[in-house]
């Protein structure tokens, strides 16, 4: 990390306008597993945390999940129209097709004009900051006044389920942010990286089928446990006091932390290496599981819906998952 980086305030003059959420009907619990792979409830929860997750039915998939997101914000926000929106930034890795994108599916499903920009973004569990991050730009350079930032997943269809290891962790879902030009500020810190060396601990084949020497044509996805554990716990603490310092603000100015809600048991030990209340945590990884780019919009929309987080607050958004990668940003609820 360079002093020149770490000393400059980092803001934009953006503010998260509306919210959206969606999460599928069917729900798998720890006792459908316990009939499916050697399992058990007791585990699950202890290593996890997890006790539910929703799933994707057989005819519904990603883009299914994204326009139902949408559809949330604007029955939740009257006031957004959405052709007035600029860009349209979607972060998925288990969209419909290779091509078209996404966010193209869903520029034709609202019926947007041409003048939309659309790009979907490969950056796994971290899709929902690295979205934010770069919605804020495209605001802060004046290329855009308004963008919807989606994130939708369904990595059930992407689980081997005979991966005892691996399966029990994921479920489906989509989130959806309105960012709008804001004379005032609402974004700070804003700030990623990337390491790709650990590409190898989670992957999952497309193109090419050989990967750390190994011929893989399952095309699911794939994860060693423990080391993605590990390099959660050596980096995140260190990458959260970073994006901290870009926004000029200790870790005692945060009213709410909002990381990837990939496992609570790792999210506890992350609380605590900070240290930060767990208490002050926005998760959603009980309910849902491990939702990829969606676990943030997914603990943040029912706290903003119910009161917890309430206007001047401020919410540390910290993603993390498959690049390896990780992104985040200090908001100022408005
Ligand atoms: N039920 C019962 N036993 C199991 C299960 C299961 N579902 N899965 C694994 N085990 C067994 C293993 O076989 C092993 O048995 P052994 O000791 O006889 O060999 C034992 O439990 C321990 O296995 P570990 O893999 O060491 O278990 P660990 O405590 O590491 O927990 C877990 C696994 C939950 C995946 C954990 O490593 C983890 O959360 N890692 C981080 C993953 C993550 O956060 N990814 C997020 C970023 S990326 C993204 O979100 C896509």
């Amino acid at each position: 990390m360079t002093v020149e980086r770490q000393q400059r305030i980092v803001s934009a003059p953006a503010r998260i306008a509306g919210l959206g959420m969606f999460a599928p009907e069917r729900v798998l619990t720890n006792a459908d597993f316990e009939r499916m792979v050697d399992t058990s409830d007791e585990w699950i929860v202890k290593r996890t945390g997890i006790r539910h997750r929703h799933i994707v039915a057989e005819n519904q998939y990603t883009s299914d999940l994204a326009f139902a997101a949408v559809d949330d914000l604007l029955a939740h926000h009257t006031d957004v129209k959405l052709e007035t929106i600029d860009y349209i930034v979607v972060g998925s890795t288990t969209r419909d097709y290779e091509y078209p994108s996404l966010s193209a599916m869903i520029q034709a499903h609202y019926e947007l004009p041409l003048t939309v920009g659309a790009f979907d973004i490969s950056t796994a569990c971290a899709a929902f900051a690295y979205g934010i991050n770069l919605g804020a730009g495209l605001i802060g350079t004046g290329q855009a006044n308004r963008v919807l930032i989606v994130t939708a997943d369904a990595l059930t269809r992407s689980v081997d389920y005979s991966d005892r290891s691996t399966c029990v962790l994921f479920g489906d879902g989509a989130g959806a942010a309105l960012l709008e030009y804001s004379r005032h500020p609402a974004i700070f810190g804003m700030d990623a990286g990337c390491d790709g060396n650990g590409g190898r601990f989670l992957y999952r084949t497309a193109m090419r089928t050989e990967i750390n020497g190994i011929e893989d044509t399952s095309r699911l996805l794939h994860q060693e446990g423990q080391a993605v554990y590990r390099w959660v716990m050596e980096n995140v603490p260190d990458y959260t006091y970073r994006v901290l310092a870009r926004a000029g603000l200790g870790l005692e100015d945060i009213d709410w932390f909002v990381p990837h809600s990939a496992n609570l048991r790792m999210i506890e030990a992350l609380c605590k290496r900070l240290p930060f209340p767990i208490e002050r945590t926005l998760l959603s990884v009980e309910e849902y599981g491990n939702t990829s780019a969606v676990s943030i919009p997914l603990a943040l929309v029912p706290a903003v819906r119910d009161g917890r987080v309430k206007p001047g607050q401020r919410i540390l958004l910290m993603g993390f998952g498959g690049g390896l990668v990780i992104a985040g940003s200090v908001i100022v609820w408005t």
